[in-house]
């Protein structure tokens, strides 16, 4: 598993661009979110584990492969809801986690107000679903959620990342791969990523 994958297919980075304009209604917001949620959810998911298993076709039998994991998809709220349909049109039967953080806007520190989360993932793949990595304050906290509800096996999918998100998760969890559409360069002092494309959960959820 690579520990940062940005994903360079030409139809996430035109959604990418969508997305950044600031011209793009809610509506069409939400939509390319999701697509993007799909392209590279098919990227983290590459690393799920399988079985080698036979079927019958009409003519005979093949040599087949199939997924031999437990799914589990979390969703950071909000802006985390927003990649989801786009996983679960990959793997419809995945259980769906909510962790509810929202940054302290003066100190940029994550505060936990809700989680809910399947009994038992220790062995389920689990996809950390947050488009925006900014300082990676919230993707830590959220990662150190999911370990002490006992996850093991733990992919980042983000959309947005700052280099320094990005340094953040690698530095307090070396084990959790961060994939992404891009790594922009700058935060800015109120913590947002420059270009980035704004507030995710306000322009997903039109407030
Ligand atoms: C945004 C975003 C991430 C977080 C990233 O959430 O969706 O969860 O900020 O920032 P960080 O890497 O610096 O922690 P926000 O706090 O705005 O909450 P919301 O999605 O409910 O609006
Ligand atoms: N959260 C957002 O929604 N956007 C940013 O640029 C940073 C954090």
């Amino acid at each position: 598993m690579p520990k940062l994958f940005v994903s360079d297919h030409p139809l996430v980075q035109d959604k990418l661009a969508a997305l950044r304009d600031k011209r793009t209604p809610p509506e069409d917001f939400r939509r390319l979110m999701a697509e993007v949620g799909n392209l590279i959810g098919c990227e983290v998911l590459k690393n799920v584990r399988t079985r080698k298993t036979t079927v019958r076709t009409p003519l005979t039998t093949a040599p087949a492969v199939v997924v031999d994991q437990p799914l589990t998809f979390v969703a950071v709220l909000r802006a985390g809801l927003g990649l989801i349909p786009g996983l679960l049109e990959l793997a419809p039967k995945a259980a769906i986690g909510h962790i509810g953080l929202y940054r302290n806007e003066k100190t940029l520190a994550p505060v936990t107000y809700y989680v809910r989360l399947p009994k038992k993932i220790a062995d389920h793949f689990v996809v950390l679903c947050d488009p925006m990595l900014a300082t990676g304050g919230s993707a830590s906290e959220s990662i150190h959620i999911l370990k002490t509800g006992g996850a093991r096996n733990i992919a980042l999918l983000t959309l947005l990342a700052s280099k320094q998100g990005v340094a953040r998760v690698h530095r307090d969890h070396p084990d959790v791969p961060v994939y992404t559409a891009v790594v922009d360069a700058v935060l800015n002092k109120h913590g947002y990523i420059v270009p980035g494309l704004g507030d995710a959960g306000d322009r997903l959820f039109n407030t």
